[in-house]
C-alpha cells in the first residue's frame, strides 16, 4: 500500500518517511508543493529518496496559489481577527488538493502531513482531504509518535543514515510562501517580548527603510489587481513586485496574539509586505466604488470569510456562496491605486475608478443641482421619529 506525503525537506517530513515505512509497511511518495518558499526544491529530490521514499514530485503551483487562492481571499477583504493576512491558512487547502490528487494519480490509499496536534495546520489539511476525497485516510504522525523534542528528532534520523539540516538552525517555527512569512516559538512565545532584530527576513525594519518616500500606483480589475506601475504583470511577477517594493519601506510587519482553531492563543509575527499593500489599495477602490449598504454588507461577509479560511473551511459550501457574492460586489472594483510608503507606512494619496460613485458635485458645498437642502429636514423628522417617540415615553412613564 502506498501514502502520499507532504514532504518540505525538514527534519520532521524527513523521519516521517521511515516512521511510516516501519510502523505500517507503506511505500513513501513524498510531494513536495512550490508556493514560493524561495528555498531550492531541486535538491529535495535525492533527499527525499535517501530518507527512504520511492519517489518524489515537485509541483509547482504558485501561479494556482495566487489566481485560486490569495486573489479571492483579497477580494472578500479577508482579515484574520483584524490583523492576519492568512498567508499560511489558505495555503494548506491548495497542499491537500495536490496530496489527493497524486494519491488518486498513484492509486495511494492515504495521506500524510507533519503538522503538529496542537494547531492550525492539521485541521486545514484534514477538512480539505476529507471535502475532496472522503475515503482516504490521513495519518498524522505527530499525534501518534512518541518523539517529541528536537533532539529526539535528531537521534531518530541519525540512526536511520538520513541526512540531519546541518548549521545554526532558527528556533522559530516558520511557513514561508509567496504572500507572507510566519514566525513563531522560542522568545516569540512571551507576548511582552518584542521581536529581535533579526527575526525579519523578508522586510527592512522601518527605521532602517529609506528617509523618502516612494510612491507605487496598482491597477485593478473587478477587484484583481493587474498591473504595477502602469505595467501589466502575470499574477506571480505582480505579487513579487509589490513585497519587493513593500518590503523595502518596511511595509508588512504583523504582531499578534490570535486564537487559533483548537481553543489557545498564540503568538505569531508575520511578514506580508505585499498582501499589506494590496489590502489597502484594494480597500481604497472599494471606498470609492461600492455603495454604502454593499460595502457595510460586506464587511460581515470579510470577517465570516476570514473565520472560514482560518479554520480550514476553504472547500466548503458556505466559502462557496460568499465567493459568489463577493465576486458579484466586484464588477465595478476596476481603477487605478497610488500608494505612499514611508518607513512602514502605506498611505493612500489617490484614487480613481470609470465606476466612481463618488461625485464632487453632490457632496461640494458650492450649489448642485440634484441636493436640495432643505429635503434633509423632511429625512431628519422621519429618520429621528423613533427616537423622538420613545422619549417622550421615557418622560411620560416616570423612566428618566
Ligand atoms: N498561526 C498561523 C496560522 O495558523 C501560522 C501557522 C504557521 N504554520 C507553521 N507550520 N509554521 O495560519
Ligand atoms: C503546527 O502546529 O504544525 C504549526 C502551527 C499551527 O498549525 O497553527
Amino acid at each position: 500500500e502506498k501514502v502520499v506525503l507532504a514532504y518540505s525537506g525538514g527534519l520532521d517530513t524527513s523521519i516521517i518517511i521511515p516512521w511510516l515505512k516501519e510502523t505500517y509497511g507503506y511505500e513513501v511518495i513524498a510531494v513536495t508543493v512550490d508556493l514560493g518558499q524561495g528555498e531550492e526544491l531541486a535538491p529535495l529530490e535525492e533527499k527525499a529518496l535517501k530518507s527512504g521514499a520511492s519517489k518524489i514530485y515537485i509541483l509547482d503551483k504558485k501561479r494556482e496559489f495566487v489566481e485560486d487562492f490569495i486573489w479571492p481571499t483579497l477580494k472578500a477583504g479577508a482579515i484574520y481577527e483584524g490583523k492576519y493576512l492568512l498567508g499560511t491558512s489558505f495555503a494548506r487547502p491548495l497542499i491537500a488538493k495536490c496530496l489527493v490528487e497524486i494519491a488518486e494519480k498513484e492509486g495511494a490509499t492515504a495521506v500524510a502531513h507533519g503538522a503538529t496536534g496542537k494547531g492550525n495546520d492539521q485541521v486545514r489539511f484534514e477538512l480539505s482531504v476529507k471535502a475532496l476525497n472522503p475515503e482516504l485516510k490521513v495519518i498524522a504522525p505527530w499525534r501518534l509518535w512518541s518523539i517529541r523534542s528536537r533532539e529526539e528528532a535528531i537521534d531518530y534520523a541519525a540512526a536511520r543514515g538520513i541526512p540531519v539540516p546541518v548549521g545554526k538552525d532558527r528556533p522559530y517555527s516558520m511557513d514561508r510562501n509567496l504572500w507572507h512569512l510566519s514566525h513563531e516559538g522560542a522568545d516569540l512565545e512571551d507576548p511582552w517580548n518584542e521581536p529581535k532584530e533579526d527575526l525579519y527576513q523578508i522586510i527592512t525594519p522601518p527605521e532602517k527603510a529609506p528617509d523618502k518616500p516612494t510612491y507605487i500606483t496598482l491597477d485593478f480589475e473587478k477587484g484583481v489587481p493587474v498591473a504595477v506601475d502602469g505595467e501589466r504583470l502575470d499574477p506571480v511577477a505582480l505579487v513579487e513586485r509589490v513585497n519587493e517594493v513593500a518590503a523595502a519601506n518596511g511595509v508588512g510587519i504583523v504582531d499578534m496574539v490570535e486564537n487559533r482553531l483548537v481553543g489557545l492563543k498564540s503568538r505569531g509575527v508575520y511578514e506580508c509586505p505585499g498582501g499589506t499593500v494590496l489590502y489597502i489599495a484594494h480597500r481604497e477602490l472599494e471606498h470609492l466604488t461600492l455603495d454604502r449598504q454593499t460595502m457595510h454588507f460586506k464587511e460581515i461577509v470579510s470577517s465570516k470569510y476570514a473565520e472560514l479560511v482560518y479554520d480550514g473551511n476553504w472547500y466548503s459550501p458556505l466559502k462557496k456562496a460568499l465567493d459568489a457574492f463577493v465576486d458579484s460586489t466586484q464588477e465595478t472594483v476596476t481603477g487605478t491605486v497610488r500608494l505612499k510608503l514611508y518607513k512602514g507606512n502605506c498611505t493612500p494619496a489617490g484614487v480613481r475608478s470609470p465606476y466612481s460613485l463618488y461625485s464632487e458635485e453632490l457632496v461640494t458645498f458650492g450649489a448642485g443641482r440634484d441636493y436640495d437642502h432643505k429635503d434633509a429636514t423632511g429625512f431628519i423628522n422621519l429618520f429621528g421619529l423613533p427616537l423622538k417617540v420613545r422619549a417622550q415615553m421615557e418622560i411620560r412613564t416616570g423612566l428618566r
